[in-house]
């Protein structure tokens, strides 16, 4: 299996075509049913698909687990993917490679250019609350992530669910917005919540 995929990974058309039936095979599968650009509608449909047909990246780390994204391991089949979260009961729904820790302490897990591709979605506002935690994080995700790599950072934008307004975030400012081309800017909101995904690469 490896090697077919190894096979299909090394053209860009092919990964394309590839994730495009992947994705909406294991939505179909797996999803439970939700309303187009609904977040986890975009995130799925939209956003892994591209990433991993664009940027083919081997490191993944999927920052926050609960139990309705078990199957995101899938999306990530035949690459190195990593998981965290803080609550030890999320551990089964993570990767293999999975670290129950604060995401504030990134470093002490990861070398620097350590990742190709990071996201962390509903994690700030969900429990990453602290203006402390908040930068650390930030500035660990940059370190770990290689340059040339892509952080995908899903958040909501409302007033209860944001404890520092994304403009004062200073770790947040080392990264470059990324155009993301599917959706047509480098931040989105999605129909609900306020679910918003905002792109960066370093
Ligand atoms: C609302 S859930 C969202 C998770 C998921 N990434 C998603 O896309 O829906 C928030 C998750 O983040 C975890 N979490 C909250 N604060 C955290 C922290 N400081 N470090 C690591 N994980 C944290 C929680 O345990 C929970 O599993």
């Amino acid at each position: 299996m490896d090697k077919i995929l190894g096979i299909v990974f090394t053209n860009r058309l092919m990964r394309t075509i590839f994730y495009f039936f992947y994705s909406r095979y294991l939505i179909k599968k797996y999803a439970y049913k939700r309303p187009k650009f609904e977040d986890r509608d975009i995130l799925e449909r939209i956003i892994f698909p591209y990433v991993l047909a664009r940027f083919n990246p081997k490191r993944i780390l999927d920052i926050g687990r609960e139990d309705y994204q078990w199957f995101y391991n899938e999306f990530f089949i035949g690459r190195e993917l990593w998981t965290i979260d803080i609550n030890p009961e999320r551990q089964e729904f993570g990767a293999h490679n999975h670290i129950v820790d604060d995401v504030a302490n990134l470093k002490k897990h990861f070398k620097d250019n350590y990742f190709d591709f990071i996201i962390m979605n509903g994690v700030f506002g969900w429990g990453l609350n602290d203006k402390e935690a908040i930068e650390k994080t930030f500035a660990s995700i940059y370190d770990i992530l290689a340059p040339e790599g892509i952080f995908v950072f899903g958040w909501n934008d409302v007033e209860d669910l944001t404890p520092v307004p994304i403009k004062n975030i200073k770790a947040l400012q080392q990264f470059k917005p990324f155009y993301f081309k599917p959706l047509k800017s480098n931040t989105f909101k999605a129909k609900n919540g306020g679910h918003t995904y905002n792109f960066y690469i370093k």
